[in-house]
């Protein structure tokens, strides 16, 4: 068996990176006698562009149909996951949403496999466990209030019309650098995001390892 995360965020040490390290942890731990491998794959290393809309993957009776066929870094990261058992996609909150990045690899990975028909029907080759970590400034009381709930909504409901419904998971009030006095940043406090950190953080890092756990059922 093979579990993907796939990293939205450029940092590969930080809060994304970290929490699907730890789901990564929670999916070896649950596998227990089965054989399972896992991955990070780090959008931000590779070269690609989201969909160019030539739609060969909707070509009837070509080979291509329901595959992409652009040819740069992401060819092989679609072969990997048509065969994965699951995979746990993570994002920072940019502007109010995923990642370019990762916005730009969902448009190739889900439209080589959404069906023009009346059910937007799916061809993916395999149904896999899918879960989505969040991480963000905002707060998780005001996440609703500036629509970040809709959004997420909207990204999984796109995953669960293509694999399966994903388990999910945010991190709220992060901490994004070591020394926040270095940085023209007024609204937040140091303290107010250290003392945040230290408390929450563990407990994000924990729900994260039981988000993997419970991944592959
Ligand atoms: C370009 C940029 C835009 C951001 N926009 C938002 C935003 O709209 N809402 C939010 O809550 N946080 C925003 N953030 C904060 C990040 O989402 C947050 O610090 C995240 O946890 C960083 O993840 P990382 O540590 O894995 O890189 C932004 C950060 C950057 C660099």
């Amino acid at each position: 068996m093979k579990v993907y995360a796939i990293n939205g965020s450029p940092r590969k040490n930080k809060n994304t990176a970290t929490l699907l390290q730890k789901a990564l942890d929670g999916v070896k731990e649950s596998a227990k006698d089965k054989e399972i491998e896992t991955e990070i794959i780090n959008l931000y290393d590779l070269n690609y562009t989201g969909c160019i809309s030539c739609f060969a993957c909707k070509r009837l009776g070509g080979k291509s149909y329901g595959k992409c066929t652009v040819k740069d870094d992401i060819k092989e990261v679609l072969e990997k996951l048509s065969e994965a058992d699951g995979i746990i996609f993570g994002s920072p909150i940019y502007l109010g949403n995923i990642t370019g990045q990762l916005q730009s690899f969902l448009e190739r990975l889900i439209f080589q496999y959404l069906v023009y028909d009346k059910n937007h029907s799916s061809i993916a080759p395999k149904k896999m466990s899918t879960a989505f970590i969040y991480t963000m400034n905002v707060p998780e009381e005001i996440m609703n209030e500036v629509g970040y709930l809709k959004t997420f909504n909207h990204i999984g409901a796109y995953i669960e019309q293509i694999f399966t419904k994903p388990l999910v998971m945010y991190s709220n009030n992060t901490y994004q650098f070591d020394d926040y006095s270095k940085y023209k940043m007024e609204i937040f406090s140091e303290e107010e995001k250290a003392a945040h950190r230290k408390a929450q953080f563990p407990i994000d890092c924990q729900k994260a390892f039981g988000l993997g756990v419970n991944l592959i059922k």
